[in-house]
């Protein structure tokens, strides 16, 4: 399958387009910015294309069976839940698999960051996470930094709108152990 070539045009953004995401809940992008979307299932992209190059991995992945996408679509064969029928196969050939794929493609220094908590199924919650990071820490240069804590968006009607919801962000270093925080100043030289 031939990749999809987007181009975004007349976005304003910083200079060297570096979004500086603590001053602005969204983004203007002033220039071109190049992105290739795979429209396939993540464990059937070719994740060699792309052996030490990113520097920042970033995913909010589908959860087993809570999150049911694409079920009124013909497309719903490519969704994690409907391909994994077991949590164990979820976890082990889909979540854990993809992410050692991608692992590959994050640069010395580079950052993974992963939006999950445990999913729950029939009302029983699945022991994911502490399993995930111990996982993930056998991966190659792989250090375990710690969580950060992100807001959630309220659902419109829902009874959360009166607390504030916040969920882990899973964050991994690649050779290196320690967080930045401040080290952006560079990208606004
Ligand atoms: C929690 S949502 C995150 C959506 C998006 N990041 C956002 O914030 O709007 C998970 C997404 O994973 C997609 N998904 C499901 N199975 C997938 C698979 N096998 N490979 C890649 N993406 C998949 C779903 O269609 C859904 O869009």
């Amino acid at each position: 399958m031939k990749p999809l070539t987007l181009e975004l045009e007349n976005f304003e953004c910083h200079s060297n387009s570096f979004i500086d995401f603590t001053s602005f809940n969204s983004a203007l992008i002033i220039g071109k910015k190049t992105v290739k979307i795979w429209n396939k299932p993540s464990e059937d992209v070719d994740w060699n294309l792309y052996l030490d190059t990113f520097d920042l991995y970033f995913t909010s992945p589908p959860y087993f069976e809570t999150e049911k996408y694409g079920t009124d679509t013909s497309s719903v064969d490519k969704q994690s839940w409907f391909r994994y029928n077991t949590f164990e196969l979820w976890k082990n050939d889909f979540f854990f698999n993809v992410t050692e794929s991608v692992w590959k493609t994050i640069k010395k220094d580079g950052y993974m960051m992963i939006n999950i908590i445990e999913p729950s199924s029939r009302g029983k919650r699945m022991p994911l996470c502490d399993d995930m990071v111990d996982h993930f820490k056998t991966f190659d240069g792989c250090h375990y930094l710690g969580k950060i804590g992100m807001r959630m968006m309220a659902r419109p009607n829902a009874s959360e709108l009166k607390s504030v919801f916040i969920e882990p962000i899973w964050t991994f270093r690649k050779d290196n152990s320690t967080y930045e925080f401040g080290g952006l100043d560079k990208f606004f030289a």
